[in-house]
């Protein structure tokens, strides 16, 4: 009853879950397998939009969208890859709003579409509407779409199923194990392909906009396999998380004119970014607020600054900028107005903070917010081993947990929606293409007796540790010492304190002996995925002597192109870390400076 056969698995339910899910279901037969519902997956706080150069309010072009793209990653990002994805964007966004998506629209009825970081108008480098956005729900729109499509096209889903093990065999991948939440059974599914849509780590640093569930569970399953995870160390770090709770204020607020203010009352931003000022791409932007705070100009001179959106302050700069709207006229707006464009963040400061941005600045520091680098893949979704791309059978990887790589560096605000979206697709057509002409392989044997193992020293061994401690030590240790500025000194006290956390966590014991939804012995395991990867980020990250994006080094704060332009490869095998590097690929664009 417990032993399971699909052509294709999928593993996570968010948008490239589900888009992988869709595609290949429409040839072979396909199961998607998460630990939550589909609709509560961390798509959902995908708030701005997805980008896409559809050019509905001004002029726009795919070559602008796909530069814009490679100077945000600071030239990290494989060319290859992000042209596809660009050229793809249109059509994606087409295909989702025929799915039924509810976008927000223009007077004309298109879809409408607002300013976000680092997208410009390559020829007069002004901000352009790129962002296609359903108010300040975008992501959470996504998910019910592709959900509805999903359901409709026979998807097998299973849901509350937490998977613990990846199954190989022959060097080829197998299937996976699973824990039903509900009954805390073990579930062996065999499979032709699995593909992993299990999103990122974020959880691993104290202050986050990432949801409990991000714990990079498929990244640390692929590197129990032996396979590299690509470019950890750069760990995005959005600039509007609300302040110690870390819950994103969408990037759409500055681009429907917000601004940032010091604790002088000072717009700070012009300073940094003299162009794009407040809609510079995400790394400028938290280590100018960094900075500021540092430098003693945040709120009272706490470690905080104000987004403020009300509509004097955005009418007032707006008008100071120049900026106006398609027809020419001055762009202002209203506390109505306000209201209808972001009525989460809106609420969400209401209710977390009792602050109203329509007649009060929010309190605001950068969060944690986006893993760039992952499981590497090719862009259709096959995982990749080495630096020579050589393809591992039957395994594939789309979304945030992924690292194609279009981000590189730094990724721009809503390229990651367009990448789960784009992404999941081909991931789910490859996998489904080569299931279609594959034979089963048989399964390796002993797996679950581990896994049960594994559970049982957890729940009834004789370990004294507890996992929220360790838990709550490993995310003050990577947000302080591994986070927006690094320095030698903090990244090696980080390596040997995550180290430390790794001993203590093989003596930890859950207070929850029970099978039925134990949460308890999930985190614990959990909590042992990201340790491991919380040490390769910090030694990545270490072993990365230069400045580049969200990588910022205050002993090496130049990008050095000579040495560093490569992707960064590692692994622990036998307990040994191994590094290794491959090159980025170039097509038209030779990195330059950024200036914004
Ligand atoms: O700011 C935002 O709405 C976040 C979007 C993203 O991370 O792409």
């Amino acid at each position: 009853m417990n032993n399971h056969q699909f052509d294709v698995i999928v593993v996570g339910a968010g948008g490239a879950g589900l888009m992988a899910g869709l595609y290949a279901s429409r040839t072979a037969k396909t199961a998607v397998i998460s630990k939550l519902y589909p609709t509560r997956s961390h798509t959902g706080a995908a708030q701005g939009g997805i980008s896409a150069a559809l050019g509905n309010l001004e002029e726009d072009r795919i070559e602008w969208h796909t530069y814009d793209s490679i100077k945000g990653s600071d030239y990290l990002g494989d060319q290859d890859a992000i042209e596809f994805m660009c050229q793809e964007a249109p059509q994606a966004v087409l295909e989702l709003e025929h799915m039924g998506l509810p976008f927000d629209r223009t007077p004309e009825g298109r879809i409408s579409q607002r300013p976000f970081g680092g997208h410009t108008n390559n020829d007069t480098g002004k901000p352009v509407s790129r962002a296609c956005h359903a108010a300040d729900r975008t992501g959470h729109m996504i998910l019910q779409t592709l959900y509805q499509q999903c359901i409709k096209n026979d998807v097998n889903f299973y849901d509350e199923y937490q998977v613990v093990d990846l199954l190989t065999n022959n060097g080829k991948a197998v299937g996976v194990i699973a824990v039903e939440l509900s009954s805390g059974e073990l579930h062996t599914f065999h499979a032709k392909s699995v593909i992993l849509a299990t999103g990122g780590h974020g959880r691993i640093f104290e202050v986050t906009s990432n949801a409990y569930a991000y714990t990079g569970d498929g990244a640390a399953l692929v590197l129990r396999k032996g396979i590299p995870l690509e470019d950890l160390e750069f760990f995005q770090f959005h600039p509007t998380g609300i302040y110690k709770l870390g819950i994103l204020i969408t990037e759409g607020v500055r681009g429907d004119g917000g601004v940032l203010i010091n604790g002088n009352g000072e717009r700070f931003m012009p300073k940094y970014a003299p162009s794009v000022k407040d809609l510079a791409s995400r790394d400028v932007v938290s280590r100018a607020i960094y900075t500021e705070i540092r430098e003693g100009r945040g709120i009272g001179g706490s470690n905080y600054v104000y987004l403020d959106v009300r509509p004097e302050t955005v009418n007032k700069y707006a008008a100071l900028d120049g900026r106006t709207n398609p027809d020419g006229s001055a762009y202002t707006v209203t506390g109505e107005e306000i209201l209808k464009k972001l009525p989460d963040i809106i609420d969400f400061c209401r209710v977390y903070l009792g602050v109203d941005p329509v007649t009060q600045m929010m309190p605001i520091q950068p969060t944690a917010h986006y893993t760039m680098g992952g499981i590497p893949t090719n862009k259709f979704g096959q995982v990749i081993v080495d630096d020579k791309n050589t393809v591992y059978p039957g395994l594939y990887a789309a979304g945030e947990c992924a690292c194609v790589s279009v981000h590189g560096g730094n990724r721009l605000g809503t390229n990651s929606l367009l990448d789960l979206v784009v992404f999941g697709k081909y991931a789910g057509l490859t996998a489904a293409e080569y299931a279609n002409k594959t034979d089963f392989e048989s399964l390796p044997s002993g797996s679950e007796e581990e896994i049960k193992a594994l559970f049982d020293a957890m729940k009834h061994g004789s370990g004294t540790e507890n996992a929220f401690d360790i838990s709550t030590a490993m995310k003050s240790v990577m947000f302080d010492l591994v986070g927006i500025y690094r320095t030698e000194k903090d990244m090696e006290k980080a390596i040997e304190k995550v180290r430390e956390l790794q001993v203590r966590y093989k003596e930890i014991k859950v207070a929850d002996t029970g099978k039925i939804f134990n949460t308890d012995l999930i985190n614990a395991w959990e909590l042992g995925n990201m340790l491991e990867i919380a040490e390769l980020i910090a030694i990545s990250a270490l072993n990365r002597k230069e400045s580049r994006g969200g990588h910022s080094r205050e002993d090496y704060p130049k990008r050095n192109d000579v040495e560093w332009l490569k992707h960064t490869l590692v692994k622990k095998e036998n307990g040994k870390v191994e590094l290794n590097y491959k090159p980025v690929t170039i097509t038209k664009y030779q990195p330059k400076e950024r200036v914004y």
